[in-house]
């Protein structure tokens, strides 16, 4: 399990998905199941949701970071269609997550692309959680790490130390993102090992011990306890698994129970 100072976080990735109501709805409920869990948890809805999910959570008095699933990286003008990090923090916004794979591989995000949006993200004081993962061909292909390898340094090449305390990484393997395939416990470990030697080499020994690292691909309650038990995996970036109240609710306490045997 992860050392104490790593505190496991479990993120919810609503993707496009859920009506406000529902949204609203599913956050409650998460927050509650959240409230007095001894890890972290956090919820990304659609943009278009986060200012009635936050209001709704002032409301109950409850506290679950609500996060963008992405955002521009230029402060204001013109970018039709885009959301600036002024904007999400006006509503109360502060966690964003950049370079989903959905983002690189469906909507065409460069590595470049994505390294200014963290850059961006964290500037403005933004936790951010940075996704990163290979695809299937890349996997095959024995680039796996090289792939991570990257994109990290792509995406984290100019980032400040004290930047990197407000930094999350997400391994995601693209081929298990939303595909019932996971990669097995004991992959998923040698590839969050080999992104904490890169950010070792980039940081130093301290800080990538204290950066946590969550695995992302088809997290589910079935499968979290043997990923969330291997040392180097500090928590979940879910989709799928996160829009069902229970199955979620099942995931942080896989995290919890794993973090109070620790
Ligand atoms: P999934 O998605 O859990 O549905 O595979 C994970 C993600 O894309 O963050």
């Amino acid at each position: 399990m992860h050392p104490a100072q790593r505190r496991p976080l479990i993120a919810g990735n609503w993707k496009m998905n859920l009506t406000r109501d529902g949204a609203v709805a599913l956050a409650r409920s998460v927050a509650r199941h959240a409230a007095g869990a001894c890890v972290d948890v956090a919820i990304f809805p659609a943009f278009v949701h986060i200012d009635a999910v936050l209001s709704a959570l002032r409301t109950d008095g409850t506290e679950v970071p609500v996060g963008a699933q992405d955002c521009s990286d230029a402060p204001n003008g013109a970018f039709t269609g885009e959301v600036s990090l002024g904007m999400l923090k006006d509503i109360g916004c502060h966690w964003v997550l950049t370079g989903h794979s959905e983002r690189r591989h469906v909507i065409g995000e460069t590595d470049d692309i994505v390294a200014s949006k963290t850059a961006a993200a964290l500037g403005a004081g933004m936790t951010c959680v940075l996704c990163i993962g290979e695809t299937l061909d890349q996997r095959e292909g024995g680039e796996t790490d090289a792939v991570n390898e990257r994109q990290l340094r792509a995406a984290l090449g100019g980032i400040s130390p004290a930047d990197m305390l407000k930094l999350v990484i997400a391994y995601e393997p693209v081929w298990a993102i939303g595909t019932g395939r996971t990669a097995t416990p004991d992959d998923a470990q040698l590839a969050h090992a080999a992104v904490r030697h890169v950010l070792q080499d980039l940081f130093g020994a301290e800080m990538a011990h204290r950066t946590r690292i969550l695995y992302g691909g088809s997290l589910k309650a079935a499968n979290a306890p043997d990923l969330l038990a291997k040392p180097d995996i500090d928590g979940g970036l879910v989709g799928g698994a996160s829009l069902e109240a229970g199955e979620f609710g099942a995931i942080i306490d896989a995290a919890a129970a794993l973090a109070v045997s620790a």
